[in-house]
């Protein structure tokens, strides 16, 4: 076997294509004395009989495990720091009843950031004094709705919203805990930060206009201030992009100071993950440390009291928990120049490999040019390993799974691949694109698996056409089935 020179440079041939690196794989995952792979103790096949595919798995142990350490890291770095931390599972990375009862076990609370989002966590019996409210256009019902039911914090995004809800608590009677956004001018993402006077995005007030809105809340009866909270961006790798928003961030906390009490400082999420052996993202206790430091010294040069902190890790709670199992259908080899420009040109070849889902189930790679990896599940092979891109069954040619990957040669139609790091941002984003259903969810623990979101029926996609007449179809399907039987056809 040799390396394709399609294949980009971070992609290492690997020495066993049934491997299954461990820092994209669940900890539980493992092949069986037949090859076939399980994924907390169930195994891909009889996933896939019994829940068809495409289909999500969801490992519960290795969700619970991260929300575990996350919460141990926040809070034990808060506390090494003489503060206190709490942590708040950002729901918008993957969010249905039975996930908002594992983090809450784990002793996270829950950042919705609408008015689905919240139902959700309400219907799972989380105290809604531990859930926070974002967004940058929450309606006015959305708003009335998180005050009516007493939200922990509602995170105000703009003036206009500050004076929305000042409305709707003078009429209530009440008092609601808030938050203000701040756009700090950092931006990072994964290994590098941008630090501008102004970011250029739609989130917050700039550090500039925040002050004037926090006496406005100051003076009003229906809003009690608690703090600044501040996001920077997602899949980051390291501290500094953190330890520069914190700096700037504290700079107007601690004048806020002067005029009143700003107990917490809320510094969002975005802890990174492995997709893929080339990321290296930093342990999630080390980067709780080095960020909590950070706020420790920018608090020491002020000489200002520590706050209490805040988090919001999505991803990195339920990305890693994730298995997405589809099934191979059609394999095809493209020859493609690979020579760069002006040089001679040297043929190569790409398979496409496509699968019976793609970018409805997984927009990440459309949307961001996300990589992953992947696995043949329902069996190994010791077959050298071929450079393969996977596909969807979209009509889009950027309707990539998996846009490079060794895998055994002998990959063939029928067999299951499965790709890792599918638990964030997936399901969630999912869509009917070409009036495909969306696949169920399916939570698997100790060998037992099962439904956590119900995948849809074609049936329920065609309802929603008010000129498709169900009932008349099911009637012509039953006729159509029968005179084939009286035929005698299969
Ligand atoms: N807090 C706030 C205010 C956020 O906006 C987000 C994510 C989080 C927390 C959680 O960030 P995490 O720890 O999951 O990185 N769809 C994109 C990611 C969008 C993130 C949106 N905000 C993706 O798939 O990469």
């Amino acid at each position: 076997m040799s390396a394709n020179p399609l294949a980009p440079e971070w992609l290492v041939l690997p020495a066993d294509a049934n491997g299954l690196a461990p820092e994209v794989w669940p900890r539980s995952a493992r092949r069986d004395e037949d090859g076939v792979l399980a994924v907390g103790g169930a195994s891909a096949i009889a996933l896939a009989e019994e829940f068809g595919t495409p289909l999500m798995v969801l490992d519960e142990a290795e969700v619970r495990r991260r929300a575990d350490e996350a919460f141990a890291a926040f809070t034990g770095a808060a506390q090494r720091h003489g503060t206190t931390a709490r942590v708040y599972y950002a729901g918008k990375a993957f969010l249905c009843t039975e996930v908002v009862r594992w983090v809450a076990d784990a002793g996270l609370a829950v950042d919705v950031c609408t008015r689905g989002e919240l139902e959700i966590a309400l219907a799972a019996g989380i105290d809604p004094g531990r859930i926070g409210f974002h967004g940058n256009n929450k309606s006015v019902s959305e708003l009335e709705r998180a005050v009516a039911v007493g939200v922990g914090s509602i995170v105000l995004d703009s003036r206009i919203e500050l004076e929305r809800l000042a409305a709707i608590t003078e009429r209530l009677g009440v008092v609601q805990p808030v938050f203000v956004r701040v756009n700090s001018g950092v931006h990072a993402e994964t290994h590098s930060f941008l630090a501008t006077a102004h970011e250029d995005q739609k989130f917050g007030l700039t550090l500039e206009d925040a002050g004037p809105a926090v006496a406005r809340i100051r003076e009003l009866d229906g809003l009690e201030f608690r703090g600044l909270h501040c996001h920077i961006g997602s899949q980051i790798f390291g501290v500094s992009g953190f330890r520069e928003s914190a700096s700037r961030v504290l700079e107007l906390h601690a004048a806020l100071l002067a005029d009143g009490p700003v107990p917490v400082l809320n510094l969002g999420g975005g802890f990174g993950i492995a997709y893929t052996s080339a990321d290296v993202p930093t342990p999630i206790a080390e980067l709780a440390e080095g960020i909590v430091a950070a706020v420790a010294e920018e608090c020491a040069v002020r000489g200002i009291p520590m706050p209490q902190l805040a988090f919001e890790p999505g991803r990195s709670i339920v990305g890693t928990g994730g298995v997405t199992i589809y099934e191979v259908g059609t394999i095809k080899d493209v020859v493609v120049d690979a020579a760069a420009d002006g040089e001679t040109p040297r043929p190569a070849v790409r398979r496409y490999v496509s699968v019976d889902g793609g970018m409805s189930d997984n927009a990440r790679p459309a949307l961001y040019g996300a990589q992953y990896s992947a696995r043949i599940a329902s069996r190994d092979s010791h077959e050298p390993a071929e450079l393969v891109r996977v596909v969807g069954k979209h009509c889009e040619s950027g309707d990539i799974v998996v846009d490079n990957e060794y895998l055994p040669a002998d990959i063939t139609p029928g067999d299951l691949l499965a790709v890792p790091v599918t638990g964030a941002y997936c399901a969630v984003l999912s869509s009917n694109y070409n009036a495909v259903p969306r696949p169920p969810v399916v939570a698997v623990q100790d060998g037992h698996a099962r439904v956590i979101v119900r995948g849809e029926r074609l049936e329920d996609l065609l309802a929603r056409d008010p000129g498709i007449d169900l009932g008349a179809q099911r009637e012509r399907h039953t006729t159509e089935r029968s005179a084939t039987a009286d035929r005698g056809e299969a």
